[in-house]
């Protein structure tokens, strides 16, 4: 069986706020090339169990454990929080992800060049001069998508970046990650709760709801008896 790198890895984790824990005991295993599904209905903690992996929060109790030193991640947040702030355009919202802890008016020119190529890959060359806070909301989502992939992470995470996005552009951005963990090998791990496209892209899938969270492989994971476990789906036929 091939091998495949360890890159992070949660150990008996808790998760949740103000003392209230989310998610118990969650235990992960994430490996270098994963196209790894989240799936759970609203509330179940798909973003509370991204933002502990992006490692914006702390977790209550247990390990997460980075394998790989200087291991690099790209966050696509589910709503930005940048909206109404400045009035930045595009391109000045891209080459956000370039500069991290720099300012964020600071010497976009230098990255021109590079975020003007992924806002060519997301299909928004055309918008590049545009503000932010005056596109749709599927070309927020792409803009997003494109900071994240400017500055070349080797772990993707996605928090429901195709739920504004039409039918035509929900698929090609679903061919663009296939791309980016085939032929990049980069890592991903997708958000979304519509699970038959999670179905058809990912590999594993983790599964949370009600307090609980179960990862495995695909075919595994959507048995009739988990889908009703998880989703209250009723068993075809029945
Ligand atoms: N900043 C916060 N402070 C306190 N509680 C929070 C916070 N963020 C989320 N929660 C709570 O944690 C639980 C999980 O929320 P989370 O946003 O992770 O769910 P989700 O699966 O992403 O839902 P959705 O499908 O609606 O995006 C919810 O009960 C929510 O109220
Ligand atoms: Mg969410």
């Amino acid at each position: 069986m091939e091998m495949k790198r360890l890159l992070l890895e949660f150990r008996d984790v808790y998760l949740g706020y103000r003392g209230e824990v989310v998610l118990p005991s969650v235990n992960l295993l994430i490996e270098e090339g994963d196209f790894i599904g989240i799936v759970g209905p609203n509330g179940a903690g798909k973003t509370t169990l991204l933002r502990a992996i992006a490692g914006v929060l702390k977790p209550m109790k247990g390990q997460v454990i980075i394998h790989k030193p200087n291991l690099s991640l790209g966050y696509v947040p589910q709503r930005s929080l940048l909206e109404e702030t400045y009035p930045l355009t595009a391109m000045e919202v891209v080459s956000m992800g370039l500069y991290k802890r720099v300012g964020v008016l600071r010497s976009v020119r230098k990255f021109e060049k590079k975020a003007r190529e992924v806002l060519r890959v997301v299909g928004l060359e055309e918008m590049e001069k545009k503000l932010y806070r005056e596109l749709s909301g599927g070309q927020k989502q792409k803009v997003l998508l494109a900071r994240a992939l400017v500055s070349e992470p080797e772990i993707l995470l996605l928090d429901e970046p195709i739920t504004d996005l039409d039918i035509a552009s929900q698929k090609s951005m679903l061919d663009f990650l296939t791309h980016l963990n085939k032929e990049k090998g980069i890592t991903i791990l997708l958000v979304s709760h519509l699970l038959d496209v999670v179905a058809e892209r990912a590999e594993k899938i983790v599964m949370l709801g009600d307090g609980k969270v179960v990862s495995g492989k695909r075919d595994e994971m959507l048995s009739p008896g988990m889908l009703r476990e998880f989703f209250g789906l009723p068993r075809r036929g029945a």
